[in-house]
């Protein structure tokens, strides 16, 4: 079965290397190492395109450009690329429609959440066009009466992203944007579920100007491979990788081997913390927000509610009702407001942590089960009755379930938010101003909201603690990870 009816002017099934779309099978393009692979929709599992499944080669071929086009680009002063990069900006803004459609129609989300999307990447690169011109050094009052002392930043060099199918236009964007703001080239390995929003985002760049070999982008299938030649070749001096945490370790380790700098956005497992002088109307509505966005397939969406005991019944029963009027369907429907899951592996995870918390004493409140529209498709759920004990409240659940566990008293609820090895997102709701600042202070966490489910944008920094990761994207402080500092110490 095949989506015959696509008929989208951004959509290319061919690798971007150099300023060239590589791997058509017509005689004058050149051929990638290896074979093509079938994007299929997750809502119909309707073939959407086959791509270019590049090799170990085809990955060299791309560094190699990258590395060329590294001395140019830098020279540009930063109002040139700035220019450029606003150019991109426009090509999105202008697209979106179109750039949305090869989103839901390769990822499964709502419409309406791809254009959303759209929307949230064109601003990093709007934001980090105009970061590019204050990329200011420094003038340190000096030493010695005759030395005088100078600190810049430079770009880091080649960088190589790696990123995930969950928003595969906007962690694109949040990692290249601040990358050629700075002065550097990228090599994008996106998501194998996922290559063809990537490949569009080239066509605009392209068109935008941007000069060949500055942005280059290598569909594969071949994960290992593609992170050992990224991590291994010494042309390429920065890796920023967005994904789960067991695979950030293993670049961190595979980084290791020649020092190569790495920002790594990993895995969470956000608390939504509800006390009992919520608004409680307000926490639902965040809650469905944060929860229930991407299907809940998002690292900062709440993983664990953890309810004051007075109030977790009415919270529950609140969150249940805009729960059930959830519609479920193929993200391309206007109305639909949860598309399938990514895949069947998606599915099966999601299923076991229902069934482990529900064989521990978890109550179902609603959902639990696979929509009945087959395929990846997964009824939005609500748990209640949930402890420490289950699988739900340590790992990521990646998926439309909102398990809910009480807690007696402020200290009680820190001491659970915390108690996890990651560190990204959480969420309390409190009408307290003194509560505010102390619980936002305690939580350890690098992003916080307070009366909000939706945290994400371009001007504040993301990134998490502990075991979420290293850096931050977005904000005047994500072009910084993208720049190396370099003292002169200049004799008079
Ligand atoms: C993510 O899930 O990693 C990104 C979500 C966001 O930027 O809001």
């Amino acid at each position: 079965m095949s989506d015959s009816t696509i008929e989208n002017p951004l959509l290319r099934s061919q690798a971007y290397i150099g300023g060239e779309w590589v791997g058509d099978s017509s005689s004058n393009q050149k051929r990638v190492s290896t074979g093509r692979v079938s994007i299929l929709n997750p809502a119909t599992g309707a073939l959407v395109a086959e791509v270019s499944d590049l090799g170990r080669e085809d990955l060299l071929r791309a560094i190699q450009c990258a590395h060329q086009a590294f001395a140019p680009w830098r020279r540009l002063v930063a109002g040139q690329r700035a220019v450029l990069l606003r150019a991109w900006y426009d090509e999105l803004i202008q697209n979106v429609e179109l750039l949305a459609e090869i989103i839901t129609l390769e990822q499964g989300k709502p419409i309406t959440e791809s254009i959303a999307e759209v929307r949230y990447a064109a601003s990093f690169i709007e934001w980090f066009a105009e970061e590019a011109k204050r990329l200011y050094g420094e003038i340190v009052p000096p030493h010695l009466p005759d030395k005088r002392v100078l600190v810049t930043r430079q770009p880091v060099g080649v960088v190589a992203t790696i990123t995930p199918w969950n928003f595969p236009a906007a962690m694109i964007a949040r990692k290249v944007a601040p990358a050629l703001a700075a002065g550097c080239t990228v090599v994008a390995k996106p998501a194998p579920q996922t290559p063809l929003t990537a490949l569009a985002m080239a066509v605009l760049a392209e068109r935008a100007g941007i000069p060949a070999g500055v942005f280059n982008v290598v569909p594969t299938t071949d994960s290992e491979m593609a992170g050992e030649v990224l991590t291994g070749d010494v042309r390429v001096s920065k890796i920023s990788f967005t994904g789960s945490t067991a695979v950030g370790k293993k670049l961190m380790q595979a980084c290791a081997g020649n020092l190569k700098r790495l920002s790594l956005e990993l895995g969470g497992n956000a608390p939504f913390l509800v006390f009992d002088d919520a608004n409680l109307d307000e926490a639902v509505k965040g809650a469905v927000a944060s929860k229930y966005r991407n299907a809940g397939q998002t690292c900062v969406c709440a993983n664990r509610f953890l309810v004051h005991r007075s109030v977790a019944e009415s919270f529950a029963s609140k969150l249940a009702i805009e729960v059930r009027s959830l519609r479920v369907g193929n993200g391309m429907m206007r109305g639909v407001d949860q598309g399938p899951l990514i895949n069947e592996a998606a599915v099966r995870k999601v299923e076991s942590h229902i069934q482990d918390a529900i064989s521990k004493g978890a109550q179902l409140v609603c959902g639990g089960n696979r929509h009945s529209l087959g395929g990846t498709y997964f009824s939005p759920t609500v748990l209640s009755h949930v402890d420490r004990t289950m699988l739900i409240a340590h790992e990521e659940t990646f998926g439309p379930v909102a398990p809910i566990m009480t807690f007696e008293n402020e200290a009680e609820a820190i001491e659970l938010a915390n108690d996890t090895r990651a560190g990204l997102a959480a969420y309390f709701y409190t009408q307290s101003y003194e509560r505010f600042w102390r619980v936002s202070e305690a939580l350890d966490y690098g992003i916080v909201g307070h009366n909000t489910g939706l945290i994400s944008t371009e001007i504040a920094p993301f990134g998490g603690m502990k075991e979420s990761g290293m850096g931050r994207e977005g904000s005047r402080h994500g072009i910084l990870d993208y720049t190396e500092l370099k003292y002169i110490c200049s004799q008079i």
